[in-house]
């Protein structure tokens, strides 16, 4: 196992609070050689904030935070701390604490000295230092272990130092990068709720990189979601798993992750609009705010998302908003069964390593859009429309595929069951659809929706 350890940044007097707030304009990373890491990020974390950036491999993540701190710079943009323009500002005059894999507590002091460090280093006398240090190892729960050294101890009492070395100079910024990713899944879950409950007990502003979503959600006042650099989403854990940005973070966000199907638009103007789902249909009735954005792409393909909390197995012959198909396979998670259900769908599935989603302007696809709608409000008969209950649907280009962002397949529908239901593979299953939990996604990714969140 790695060890961890703290940079301490501050070189303050006594480490006293003073970053308190960071925002960040338009800030771009590009590294020599030309890898785009950051591109034109904004990000505000307030006071006291606990803002996790998530994200996968290879997204950014570890260049923001490093640019916060000051050890990186910016290829352009600015980065503020207090409001204070703080691009050329060294790494020890930011007032902050970072944490971070790959480094070694010094293994030649005990835990007590260890974290005692940064206030040595900053002349505090010997009487105070002490007496900060037993605080800190308490809150921290490694009080008794003050006299051992760093090889004595477990990875996650090591972690512990590492944070106590970063919090005992109670820094206004606090920056943790992948604390926790050495350690098994039991301690992680631990070690988080501790963090998150010392940062805010601290009042202090967090900034904490991860990939695990689990993490983000449970940990985040807000989560900043970033892929290849760009900033797809902020928000709290519940506005950004209940109402995903794009199309990436819906598929990122969840466990099970969100159903992903392709849907064809057809506006039935006297009654709803129709979504064909393979040879299935849901309806959107007009009196859904968002029928009238949905109706936009009459005649176009879309993403239908659907988690599977959004579904409940109902009687085979229930009416409504329903899907049916054969169960492919069942897996069994103790707590509950998922089946996954073959519903004659295409999935559609989002390469995380792909190209952003985000940007472009809308080209000819837009135009040509926006004339299917029109001559269908003018009330000519708009192309391949389709009757509810017919079957057929041609199989053309998805407008989905363009780029090789997204990659189709057949879709499998994961629905949750009780554990060791008495179905099996092969077995028939008609499933409910929750319509107010269906998500709307357009052929950039981008959500389909109303108003603010
Ligand atoms: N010093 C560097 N020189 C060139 N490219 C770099 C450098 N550091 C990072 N990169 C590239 O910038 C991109 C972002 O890297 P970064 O370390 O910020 O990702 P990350 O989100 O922290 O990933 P991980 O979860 O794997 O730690 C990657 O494509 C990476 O290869
Ligand atoms: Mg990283």
């Amino acid at each position: 196992m790695k060890l961890v350890t703290v940079i301490p940044i501050s070189a303050t007097s006594c480490g006293e609070v003073t970053v308190t707030t960071v925002a960040l304009k338009d800030v771009t990373k590009v590294f020599p050689g030309g890898a785009l890491a950051v591109d034109a990020v904004n990000l505000d974390v307030t006071d006291g904030e606990f803002m996790v950036l998530l994200g996968p491999s290879g997204c950014g993540k570890s260049t923001l935070l490093r640019m916060v701190a000051g050890l990186e710079e910016p290829t352009s943009g600015d980065v503020l701390l207090d409001g204070e323009l703080a691009n050329d500002l060294p790494p020890g005059d930011r007032g902050i604490a970072m944490v971070f894999q790959d480094f070694a507590l010094y293994p030649h002091m005990t835990v007590g000295e260890n974290i005692a460090f940064p206030l040595r280093l900053s002349g505090v006398q010997p009487a105070p230092r002490g007496e900060r240090v037993a605080d800190v190892a308490a809150a921290l729960g490694i009080g008794d272990l003050l006299g051992r050294k760093p090889s004595q101890l477990s990875g996650g009492q090591r972690q512990r130092v590492a944070m106590g070395r970063a919090i005992v100079r109670r820094p206004g910024l606090f920056l943790m990068d992948e604390p926790l990713s050495n350690l098994d899944s039991g301690l992680r879950a631990e070690l988080r709720a501790e963090i998150s409950a010392l940062t805010r007990e601290l009042g202090v502003t967090t900034i904490y990189v991860t990939h695990d979503q689990a993490e983000a959600l449970t940990m985040a006042d807000r989560v900043a979601i970033m892929r290849r650099g760009v900033l797809q989403d902020v928000g709290t854990p519940t506005q950004v798993y209940g109402r995903p940005a794009t199309l990436h973070v819906a598929a990122f966000l969840g466990s099970p992750r969100m159903n992903l199907l392709e849907a064809s638009v057809y506006v039935h103007l006297d009654r709803y609009v129709q979504l064909r789902i393979g040879e299935q249909s849901l309806y959107l009735p007009w009196t859904d705010i968002r029928s009238r954005a949905v109706a936009h792409y009459h005649g176009e393909r879309i993403v239908v998302g659907m988690r599977a909390e959004a579904l409940t197995p109902v009687v085979p012959d229930a009416q409504g908003d329903v899907l049916r198909g054969r169960i492919r396979y069942l897996e069994h998670h103790g707590h509950e069964s998922l089946a996954y259900l073959d519903i004659g769908a295409t999935a559609v599935l989002v390469d995380e390593m792909g190209g952003p989603v985000s940007g472009g302007v809308p080209g000819q696809r837009g135009l040509r859009r926006f004339g299917k709608v029109m001559s269908r409000l003018t009330g000519r008969q708009a192309p391949a429309a389709e009757q509810p209950g017919r079957t057929g649907g041609g199989n053309g280009g998805s407008v989905l595929d363009d780029g090789g962002r997204h990659h189709r397949r057949p879709a499998e529908l994961a629905v949750r069951l009780a554990p060791y239901p008495a179905v099996s593979g092969g077995h028939p299953l008609a499933v409910a659809v929750r319509m107010d939990a269906v998500h709307f996604f357009g052929e950039r990714g981008e959500r389909i929706d109303v108003g603010r969140r």
